[in-house]
C-alpha cells in the first residue's frame, strides 16, 4: 500500500486543522478505509481529542510525532495505510515543512473572515517553498452574511485552489469531539456529517486524479 498522504495546515490557529483532521479521519475509517492521523503540533489536540475516545481499538489509528522521527514515521506509514492525515503546527517550524513536503495535497482551511483570508498568503507561501500542492476549504461558514460570497470572490481573483466542499459553522463538530468522536459516528445523517462526507469524496477524487 502507498497512503495518500494530506497535510491539514494554516498558519492562523483556530482556523479547524484539528476539527478538520480529526472530522476527515472518523469519516474515511467509517467507509472501511485504512486511515492514520498523525499529530506533529506540540500543543497535542489531536491527542487529546483522541485520548477521550472510550474504543480505540476501532480505526483510525492517531499518533503523535514530532522532531527527528517525522520523515520516517511518515514513509513507515505510508506502507501501511490507505491515507495519513497529518495535523500540523501552526508556527512555519521544520516539522510543518516536512509535512508539507511529504504531502500529496495541503488542506487549508480558511474561515470566512478578513483576517483568515489575510493570514492565509503565509501557509500558501510555505505550501509554495515545500512544493506543495494547496487546496482551500471554507470552514465555520455561516449562515447568513456577506463574507461568504466576498470570501469566494476574493479566492478567485488570486486564482487560488478551493474545494467545492466547506463546513458550516455547526455547534456538532466540537461537540462530537468531546469524547474523541467525530460527527460521522454521533449524527450520521446531520448536516455536519453530509458536509464532511462531501469534502471526504472530494479529497477521494482529487487525490485519485
Ligand atoms: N466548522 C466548525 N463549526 C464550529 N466550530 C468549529 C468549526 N471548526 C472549528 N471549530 C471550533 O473552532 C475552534 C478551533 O478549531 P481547531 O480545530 O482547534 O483549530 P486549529 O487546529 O486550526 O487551531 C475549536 O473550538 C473548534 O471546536
Ligand atoms: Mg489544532
Amino acid at each position: 500500500m502507498a497512503a495518500k498522504v494530506v497535510a491539514v495546515a494554516q498558519r492562523k490557529g483556530g482556523a479547524g486543522k484539528t476539527t478538520l483532521v480529526a472530522q476527515l479521519g472518523i469519516c474515511w475509517a467509517r467507509r472501511g478505509r485504512q486511515v492514520a492521523l498523525l499529530d506533529i503540533d506540540p500543543q497535542g489536540s489531536l491527542s487529546a481529542w483522541w485520548s477521550a475516545r472510550a474504543d480505540k481499538t476501532a480505526p483510525p489509528t492517531v499518533l503523535a510525532v514530532q522532531g527527528w522521527r517525522l520523515a520516517t514515521e511518515i514513509d513507515r506509514l505510508r506502507r501501511d495505510y490507505e491515507y495519513l492525515i497529518l495535523d500540523t503546527p501552526p508556527h512555519a517550524d521544520t516539522d510543518a515543512r516536512v509535512a508539507c513536503r511529504a504531502a500529496q495535497l495541503v488542506i487549508v482551511p480558511v474561515q470566512p473572515s478578513p483576517m483568515d483570508l489575510w493570514a492565509t498568503g503565509a501557509t500558501l507561501e510555505l505550501v509554495r517553498q515545500e512544493r506543495g500542492r494547496a487546496l482551500l476549504v471554507l470552514n465555520r461558514i455561516p449562515a447568513r452574511g456577506r463574507m461568504v460570497a466576498i470570501s469566494h470572490e476574493r479566492i478567485a481573483a488570486e486564482k487560488l485552489p478551493l474545494a467545492a466542499a466547506g463546513l458550516g459553522n455547526r455547534a456538532a463538530f466540537a461537540t462530537s469531539m468531546i469524547d474523541g468522536r467525530g460527527v460521522c459516528e454521533t449524527e450520521p445523517e446531520g448536516l455536519a456529517a453530509q458536509e464532511v462526507a462531501a469534502l471526504a469524496a472530494e479529497l477521494v477524487g482529487i487525490l485519485a486524479a
